[in-house]
Order: structure tokens, then sequence, then C-alpha cells
């Protein structure tokens, strides 16, 4: 899926004063496309995946997912939008505590009422090289293995877009070479279009393309 942004703005307000986080984003990221976000903290990277997931709205332009313009669409329109095309992997993991490895990458399908979900769940956490594991409870798991998991659970109901807010930053380094190898393989595979903010240079030159958002603008590196 492609995703185009057209002069995108958000600003928030903080008691008297008003920021203006993103000021006119324009750019466009064709099916498949694996880019890299890199920024200062507090530039608005995180604000620009969560208007790019429809969490939300944008003050003023356009987004537009495989031409599906989000801006008018009702809430609930947005939500089933996202459900059946776009996944989010954050940098705190958000598994379930009392459910299993495999039950936490189940319920992805379950809500969306996808048949076979244990044989599904099942196979994305054996492609993350967690096939020993599918019983374990998150508090069991290391950080890493959580991370997978997470990344499982956002895989498995094959989305069209993923979005990735410093997916290994909660790792040390090795472990998080080890789980970010895992991610572009699949990603690559899947050719699922991929947007993947981060601190790391290293990371970010393994994306096909590096934008940097700076003073509310993005720039192509
Ligand atoms: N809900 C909100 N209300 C008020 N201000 C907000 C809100 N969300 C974000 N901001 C502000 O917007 C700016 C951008 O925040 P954002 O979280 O997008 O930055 P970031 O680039 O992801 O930073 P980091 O690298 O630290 O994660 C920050 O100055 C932040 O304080
Ligand atoms: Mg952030």
């Amino acid at each position: 899926m492609s995703l185009i942004l057209k002069d995108v703005r958000k600003g928030f307000h903080q008691g008297e004063t008003e920021i203006q986080v993103l000021r006119g984003l324009n750019v466009t990221i064709e099916p498949g496309q694996i880019v890299s976000i890199v920024g200062q903290s507090g530039s608005g990277k995180s604000t620009l995946l969560s208007l790019l997931a429809g969490l939300e709205r944008a003050d003023q332009g356009e987004i537009l997912v495989d031409n599906v313009n989000l801006t008018p669409l009702t809430e609930h329109q947005i939500t089933s939008f996202r459900a059946q095309n776009i996944a989010i992997v954050f940098q705190q993991y958000h598994l379930i505590a009392h459910l299993t490895a495999v039950e936490n990458v189940m319920l992805a399908l379950e809500i969306l009422k996808m048949d076979r979900p244990r044989e599904r769940a099942e196979k994305a956490l054996n492609e993350l090289g967690l096939g020993h594991r599918l019983n374990h409870f998150p508090s069991q798991l290391s950080g890493g293995e959580c991370q997978r998991v997470a990344i499982a659970r956002a895989l498995v109901v094959e989305p069209k877009i993923l979005l990735a807010d410093e997916p290994s930053g909660n790792l040390d380094i090795h472990t998080g070479d080890k789980v970010m190898d895992i991610f572009f393989e699949i990603v690559r595979k899947h050719k699922i279009t991929t947007i993947l903010v981060t601190h790391s240079d290293v990371l970010a030159k393994k994306c096909e393309r590096i934008l940097r958002l700076e003073e509310g603008r993005l720039k192509e590196i």
C-alpha cells in the first residue's frame, strides 16, 4: 500500500501556548518501501506515526493510505480500516500479562475473526524463532522475546503497512540487532510498506530510504 502526505499539520495546546509539531509534511511512500524516520527527541516522530495509524487526526492536510483519504472518515471507519491494514509495534511491548505468547498473538486474529488462529499464531512465532516459547507468559520471557511476540502479533494479521516506533529501543544492542534482522527479513519477504522510527543510524541505513523530521518538516537524506 502506498502512503501519501499532503501538507500535513499537527499542533498541540499546552495551556496558553500552542506548539506546532508538524508544519507541512509532504511525502509519497511507495508500496513495499521500507523507510526510516529519524530526528531529535520531541521532533514529532511518534506524533507522525499516530496520524498515519489514524490514532490521532491531523489539523490540516491529507493522509492517503492506498489512495483512501483518512481525514473525512468517521472514528468507526478509521478503526476498521486500521484493523484490516495497519499494524503497529511500540517500544513497550504492550503484551497482555495473563495470556501466553501464543494466546497474545491469537488475540489479534480473533478480534478480526480470522480462521485457524492457533495455527497462524504458532507459525508467526516460529518465524520469529519463538517456537519453543509458545506457552510462556510475558513475565517468563526476556525483553527480546517479548518484543518478538509483539512483532509476531503485528505481522500475523498480514498488514499492508507496518508502523514501528523504536522497536529495539528497550533491548541491548546484540538482542536489538537480532530482533531487527528478523524484522527486516519478514517485512521484505512479505513486501510490507514499513515506517521505522529509530534513533539508530545503523538501523536507519538498513532501510531503503531515510527521512529526517526537523523543524516540523520531512527532509530526504
Ligand atoms: N498529547 C500531547 N499534548 C501536548 N503535547 C504533545 C502531545 N503529544 C506530543 N506532544 C508534544 O509534541 C512534540 C513531539 O512529540 P513526539 O512524541 O511526537 O516526539 P518524538 O519525535 O517521538 O520524540 P522521542 O524521540 O523522544 O520519542 C513534543 O514536544 C511533545 O511534548
Ligand atoms: Mg517518540
